[in-house]
């Protein structure tokens, strides 16, 4: 089943809970091919970054005893399956492609779940709330990068922006420990060097 779930994440069929896709009632807008090669870009960032949040929720998942944590685990990875139907599919409209080197982002971040969901649980729904956090921050740099006449990816990322924030505040009621600084830093780290690299790969 794990198997099963992390082709599914790797190769875009991940499975969701089928929510509306939020852009179906905005217009394509006008672009020009630079400014459509740009958004595909930060639409295959978004992409890759939510390969890497099932990959997380995966790995933490697996590993944890708790069966409360395991259903919300695979709960949280489930609303990440439409972030990623909804970036695959904003992909497609702009004729471009997913990141080729998702599996690296899949695996590396299975690992890094699966660590964290280790060290115990209030650890890891502490990775969890760290990991929504730093992503809500991001979302919010990108809806800024967007051109804004591009009305449908950024009710894409509202809404993908207002989820993380509830996932976020999911783990700090369900009793996330806030991490230690130098774990933060290298979480942004890690997530940097996928940034830089998917926006063109
Ligand atoms: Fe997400
Ligand atoms: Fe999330």
């Amino acid at each position: 089943m794990h198997f099963d779930q992390a082709i599914r994440a790797v190769t875009g069929c991940a499975q969701s809970n089928a929510r509306a896709y939020p852009a179906a009632s905005e217009a394509e807008a006008e672009l020009t091919a630079t400014q459509r090669q740009h958004v595909a870009g930060l639409m295959r960032v978004n992409h890759a970054g939510e390969v890497a949040a099932q990959a997380l929720y995966h790995g933490q998942g697996i590993v944890s005893k708790n069966k409360q944590i395991q259903a919300q685990m695979q709960q949280a990875a489930l609303e990440e399956g439409n972030h990623l139907a909804w970036c695959s599919q904003r992909l497609l409209e702009l004729n471009s492609h997913a990141s080729y080197l998702n599996p690296v982002w899949y695996v590396g971040s299975f690992m890094i779940g699966a660590v964290a969901g280790l060290v115990g649980d209030q650890w890891s729904l502490g990775f969890v709330a760290e990991t929504e956090y730093q992503v809500g921050k991001h979302l919010e740099e990108h809806m800024k990068l967007l051109p804004e006449q591009d009305s449908k990816s950024i009710k894409i990322l509202q809404q993908m922006q207002r989820d993380e924030e509830q996932h976020r505040e999911d783990a700090i009621h369900a009793g996330a420990a806030t991490l230690p600084f130098f774990i933060r830093k290298l979480m942004r780290w890690t997530a940097n060097v996928m940034v830089k690299t998917a926006y063109y790969i």
